[in-house]
């Protein structure tokens, strides 16, 4: 099996690669090295003549040249990264999936006195600030190494070092065997874990980290059937004694007498307030789990495992729980962060196409705040993503999109926790759904899936941002595309005016007499509280069939 060496630079990827190399009598291959040589220059040269872009791309060549990973039970080849390479999410797939994972670590400090020494310039760390400059690299890459299987420093004497990876390298390579694991994070909003195929093995991590004596699973029987049961077979394997609430499936499980009825089951588990509750499911499950988890017990500990694409890039990221009252959606709720997310690319394969589709509007969403490779992926890849082409999760493009967006809304949830804050916070998530709420709302909850009416919010979003002057023309007419290329937000609504403008007014009247409208910019957002209403108007009518009633 190949072993691969990542870590900042300095942190001694080679000299311990090529030790290790060999005590395995295995290949050493320095991706650097191999970049330098194909292209006959210095990668300062490749910086300095045609930018990181251009260094990047030859990169990811090299990386391809890498070929499938090796199987074999024995070290056959030694893989040292250049210190940037795992920030594209295709490099990791490409790198760490069936490969053994060495992360070097090293204080900033020693890093920076050990390039001092070192002969070869790295660009990134060559100005006057090395220190600062690699702080911050780690603190930009820290969760893209710490996915790794192994954390070591590599800062120590170098045969002790390889002596410590050598002793940890036979379970490591069981670990690779199975899942990867492509990101690992520790944030204020929890510990976030993504990867492919990795769900039991996460979980019954972190169960272990909390301390937990059994997994107490919630779930309901979709996602029951297409992953908890294999979840909690697998755990079982592992020892763990599991238990299991199981709610109503869908928007039904968000009711305040399903959070009475869980509530009592828990009690009757005799759950006490140190165990972890583990949510597995979709939104709606996991708002219900969290607010039962928010509540019992005064608050008790919980893991999201998000089985469903909203589930993954949105629900299960930022603490808010939550039920429905007959007056609304999710009126009753409460701020609880997840102790862990464990997000599994791979548990998405058995999600109907409509429920993928939806998804991307959310996605779109993210893209348009501000995220232009997020952008480019789903105009590249977003069509074969809704379709649930297989070839769209082989090529990593659905673990790209996932970790892409969802790390988008973890950035945004840190910054302002409890939406407190003013442009920059949380209000920029609701981009589209001023319109999207209200067109969900007409549809009476059943007909359009959230995502399929943010996108018709999106659409509108855009048109009222032209005509209020702060969207480009052609930045609507990009989002317009893709919203076309996905098969979102393409049918005229057959709703009445009246019925959306109600909504916006009810919307309006909870936002204390002004709305704020989220707008699409040319590179992001703004939020404006002064539209028109006839503005408004123009818009919804626009996403309506004529002859619709008014
Ligand atoms: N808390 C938040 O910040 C937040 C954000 C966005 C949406 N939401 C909420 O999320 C809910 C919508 O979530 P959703 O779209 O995930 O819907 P959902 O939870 O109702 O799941 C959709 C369907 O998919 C099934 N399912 C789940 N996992 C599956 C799998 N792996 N394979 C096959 N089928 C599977 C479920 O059984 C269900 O029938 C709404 O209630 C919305 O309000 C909350």
């Amino acid at each position: 099996m190949d072993v691969v060496l990542v870590g900042l630079p300095g942190s001694g990827k080679s000299v311990i690669g090529k030790r290790l190399a060999h005590r395995h009598a295995a290949t050493f291959i320095d991706l650097d090295e191999r970049i330098e040589s194909a292209s006959g220059r210095s990668i300062p040269e490749i910086f300095a003549d045609d930018g990181e872009v251009a260094f990047r791309a030859l990169e990811r060549s090299a990386i391809a040249d890498l070929g499938p990973a090796d199987r074999e039970p024995d070290v056959r080849r030694v893989i040292a990264t250049g210190g940037g390479a795992i920030v594209d999410p295709r490099n990791r797939w490409a790198l760490y999936r069936g490969r053994t994972t060495v992360w070097l670590g090293g204080r900033p400090e020693v890093l920076a006195q050990r390039l001092r020494r070192s002969p070869h310039v790295r660009p990134l760390v060559s100005g006057r600030d090395p220190i600062g400059t690699i702080r911050d690299l780690a603190n930009r890459r820290e969760r893209f190494y710490a996915a790794a299987h192994i954390h070591q420093s590599g800062v120590a004497e170098v045969h002790g070092v390889v002596d410590a990876i050598e002793e940890r390298l036979p379970k490591a390579m069981t670990a690779a065997a199975g899942g990867t694991t492509l990101l690992r994070a520790t944030t204020s909003i929890g510990r976030i874990v993504l990867g492919d195929g990795i769900l039991v093995e996460a979980l019954a991590a972190e169960l272990e980290a909390l301390g937990a004596r059994r997994a107490i699973v919630i779930s309901e029987p979709g996602a029951w059937e297409a992953v908890g049961e294999r979840a909690a077979a697998g755990l079982r394997e592992r020892g763990w004694a599991v238990e299991r609430v199981l709610l109503p499936q869908g928007e039904a499980s968000k009711r305040l007498s399903v959070v009475e009825s869980a509530g009592s089951e828990l009690a009757g588990l005799r759950v006490e307030r140190s165990e972890p509750l583990v949510a597995i499911g979709g939104g709606a499950l996991g708002d219900t789990a969290g607010f039962v988890a928010a509540t019992y017990l005064r608050g008790i500990r919980f893991i999201q495992v998000p089985t469903t694409l909203v589930g993954q890039i949105d629900a299960a990221i930022g603490g808010k729980a939550g039920v429905d009252l007959p007056e609304g959606k999710n009126l009753v709720g409460a701020f609880h962060q997840p102790a862990a997310i464990v997000i599994d690319v791979a548990v998405l394969r058995t999600l109907p196409e409509r429920q993928l589709r939806a998804a991307l509007g959310e996605a779109v969403k993210m893209a348009v705040l501000g995220d232009e490779r997020l952008f480019e992926l789903l105009e590249a890849q977003g069509s074969a993503i809704a379709r649930c082409d297989p070839a769209a999760f082989a090529s990593g493009a659905v673990a790209e999109l996932v970790e892409r967006a969802g790390w988008a809304k973890v950035e945004v949830v840190i910054a302002d926790e409890r939406e407190r804050g003013g442009t920059g916070g949380r209000i920029a998530l609701n981009l589209g759904h001023s319109i999207g709420h209200a067109v969900e709302a007409a549809a009476g909850y059943g007909g359009l899936l959230h995502g399929e009416a943010v996108a018709y919010g999106l659409r509108a979003a855009a048109r009222i941002g032209v005509e209020v002057g702060v969207t480009p023309p052609e930045r609507a007419e990009r989002i317009g595309r893709l919203l076309d290329a996905l098969g979102l937000a393409t049918e005229p609504l057959p709703y009445s005016l009246e019925a959306i403008l109600a909504h916006l007014a009810t919307d309006k009247k909870h936002a204390g007499g002004r709305l704020r409208w989220v707008l699409p910019t040319a590179d992001g957002i703004v939020v404006r509280d002064d539209i028109e209403v006839e503005v408004v108007e123009r818009a919804a009518s626009s996403l309506l069939a004529a002859g619709s009633p008014r």
